[in-house]
């Protein structure tokens, strides 16, 4: 699964998910940009990635913002002379619990849709031509679990992700015609900073860990799933949302989850 003289884009990649997926797409071989709002976290994954004999930069972007996306994508070529692989992994869960819809601050619904669906619109949008230009290549878009299998209650957060699922689907036979592929992952339950704004407790985080086959995820085995599609060796899935998730979305859930 080399990645030997490829370039990719890597949104929210100063922490979690991003972060791992930048350090295993690079240690494949692939120059990396470290996209993210969070300067210090940009600059700490770009770190680890140089002390590891990778090639990164770091670029401040926020995904939300359309010619930030085209600055990620300009600063790929610029730098490296290419793009041929995009993460778009940026996004932001809700700020707690409260997320059922008619307690929604409709700013709220409009800032994470901004970040989770309209910053993997805007990243696509722009990179997609660059892609193209190289000959084709693979975007990875991050939608969860949640696209499938809403908890209740982060009713934006859900449908946002339930978008990025299908405007991963609905881009497949456009971007085919380009060389282009497109999939997404669907992880469960990573065990990052994230999840404790909704876990909250060492009881519900025990039961989410009971929800899944083997158990809380780490950022590192989703990263290794970023680099199998991001490589040739994936080359038959295209319009893929793969539920990378240790069984969370394939069982019945444990009573303690319920109404959690
Ligand atoms: N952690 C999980 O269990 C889980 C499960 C399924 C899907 N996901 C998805 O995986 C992705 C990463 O999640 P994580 O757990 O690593 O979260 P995280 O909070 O550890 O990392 C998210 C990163 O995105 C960056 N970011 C936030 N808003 C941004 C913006 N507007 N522009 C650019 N960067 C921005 C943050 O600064 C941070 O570095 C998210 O899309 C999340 O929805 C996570």
């Amino acid at each position: 699964m080399t990645l030997e003289g490829k370039v990719a884009i890597v949104t929210g990649a100063g922490s979690g998910l991003g972060r791992a997926s930048a350090r295993a797409l690079a240690a494949a071989g692939a120059s990396v940009v470290v996209a993210d709002i969070d300067d210090p976290g940009a600059a700490e994954t770009v770190d680890q990635i140089r002390a590891a004999d990778g090639t990164a930069i770091s670029h401040h972007a926020d995904v939300a913002v359309a010619s930030d996306c085209e600055s990620i994508v300009r600063a790929a070529v610029d730098e490296f002379g290419s793009l041929n692989v995009l993460h778009n992994n940026a996004g932001v869960a809700w700020p707690g619990r409260d997320g059922f819809a008619p307690d929604i601050d409709p700013a709220e619904w409009d800032r994470v849709i901004s970040i989770n669906l309209n910053g993997t619109f805007y990243c696509c949008h722009f990179a997609v031509p660059e892609i193209a230009k190289a000959g084709g290549g693979s975007i990875i878009n991050t939608a969860s679990s949640m696209a499938h299998l809403p908890l209740g209650g982060l009713d934006g957060y859900a449908a946002s992700k339930g978008g990025v699922a299908l405007l991963t689907k609905s881009m497949t036979p456009s971007a085919g015609r380009l060389g282009i592929r497109v999939n997404a992952i669907s992880p469960g339950y990573v065990d990052t900073p994230m999840n404790g704004l909704i876990w909250g407790n060492d009881d519900v985080k025990h039961a989410f860990d009971l929800g899944h086959a083997t158990g809380l995820q780490d950022p590192d085995e989703i990263a290794d799933v970023v680099v199998f599609l991001a490589s040739d060796a994936s080359r038959s899935l295209t319009g893929a949302v793969l539920n990378c998730d240790r069984g969370w979305t394939a069982f019945k859930q444990p009573d303690l989850l319920r109404g959690f």
